[in-house]
């Protein structure tokens, strides 16, 4: 029992949910005797190749490593153009420079965050490969990425899970790839994984990561992932639609709360929508910290999702002019709590906040 002077605990703002069943998943790996990479590494790859009916997948350490071997994979090679969405994350500059490639910044739009396709041509004229971030589980437009002899891998990263009309997202690009870090949908503590529907892709991706025992010597990482990784992240895998149910009932009771003058990144009541984060809108700076304030003295952890310094463009020291909506973003919005830690008191009471906020 909590102590009558003590404060109440913050509401985190994230939390893995690790449950009984996957501790003991964990724990059978543990007793096996096998724990580097094994036969719970196949079997979470065989739950992709499921959950996509068919293709291959292939796990790594992390979704910076997956989405680096797509690249190698998919042919992108040194003085290649890339092009990523400003608001995304560091990850995505590390792994095109890892294989040699060159990022090309586009900015993204005002309403889903994720890349803005009229800008791809001006902003990326040269690129032959599109890394399209899903962001925070919002599905890019993958559809209107398709331009002549250009690639794109779509980065799930943040949305594994999440569906459009019944088509899951990662199935429509040349590769998806995906990440287990902490905060994900599904964890393994960290953890990464490449989906791709070809055979002489998956041939290539599968091929970097033997990076041992191998008759022809070729430099390569190694990157792959544990059993004890996979063992985590499998058994987490079988409560997806669970997972994205409950995310959603918690998206629909913050929609349902938030005051005049502040918005949502759109879409978050979209039918298969996997909500990574639930992301607010403010008219600005101020009123988006005054949100962040009202929230820490009401007990909840709020965070500002990509900080200005962490702007892609910002990395590359490009013209911020050019990245208006990116700018933005960083200045106005603020990610509130959403996992699957959260009770119904901790969503009343982070509700209750957004409901007596006033501009
Ligand atoms: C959109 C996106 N891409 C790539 C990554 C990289 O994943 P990881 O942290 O597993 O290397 C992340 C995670 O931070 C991400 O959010």
């Amino acid at each position: 029992m909590r102590a009558a002077d003590e404060r109440p605990e913050v509401i985190p703002h994230n939390r893995p949910q690790i449950l009984d069943c996957d501790r003991a998943a964990v724990e059978a790996v543990l007793s096996s005797g096998w724990i580097a990479q094994g036969p719970a590494v196949r079997n979470l790859e065989d739950r992709f190749a499921g959950y996509f009916a068919g293709g291959d997948a292939c796990a790594f350490s992390s979704g910076t490593a997956a989405l680096f071997v797509a690249l190698k994979a998919l042919g992108a090679a040194p003085g290649a153009a890339v092009a990523v969405p400003s608001y995304s994350c560091s990850a995505l500059l590390n792994a095109v420079y890892m294989t040699g490639a060159v990022p090309q910044v586009v900015d993204v739009r005002a309403d889903n965050f994720c890349l803005d396709v009229q800008l791809v041509r001006r902003q990326a004229p040269t690129a032959r490969y599109i890394v399209a971030v899903h962001m925070f589980g919002a599905p890019a437009d993958i559809g209107a990425l398709q331009f002549p002899n250009t690639v794109v891998i779509e980065d799930c990263c943040q949305c594994l899970g999440g569906s459009v009309a019944g088509v899951p997202l990662g199935s429509r690009g040349a590769a998806a790839v995906f990440s287990f870090y902490a905060t994900k949908i599904i964890t393994g503590g960290q953890g990464g994984l490449v989906w791709c529907g070809a055979d002489e892709v998956s041939d290539r991706v599968r091929s970097y990561r033997q990076f041992d025992g191998c008759e022809q010597y070729e430099p390569r990482f190694n990157l792959q992932m544990t059993d004890i990784q996979a063992a985590l992240a499998a058994s987490q895998m079988q409560r997806l639609e669970a997972i994205r149910e409950r995310r959603s009932e918690i998206g629909r009771a913050y929609l349902s709360a938030l005051p005049e003058g502040l918005s949502a990144q759109a879409g978050v009541a979209e039918p298969g929508r996997m909500l990574q984060r639930f992301v607010v809108v403010a008219p600005d700076a101020a009123a988006r910290e005054a949100l962040r304030a009202r929230m820490a003295e009401g007990g909840a952890d709020c965070r500002v999702p990509v900080e200005r310094f962490e702007l892609l463009h910002r990395y590359l020291r490009l013209d911020s002019a050019s990245y208006p909506v990116a700018e933005r973003l960083a200045d106005t919005t603020l990610s509130l709590p959403m996992h699957l830690g959260l009770s119904e008191a901790d969503v009343a009471t982070v509700c209750e906040v957004l409901r007596r906020f006033r501009l």
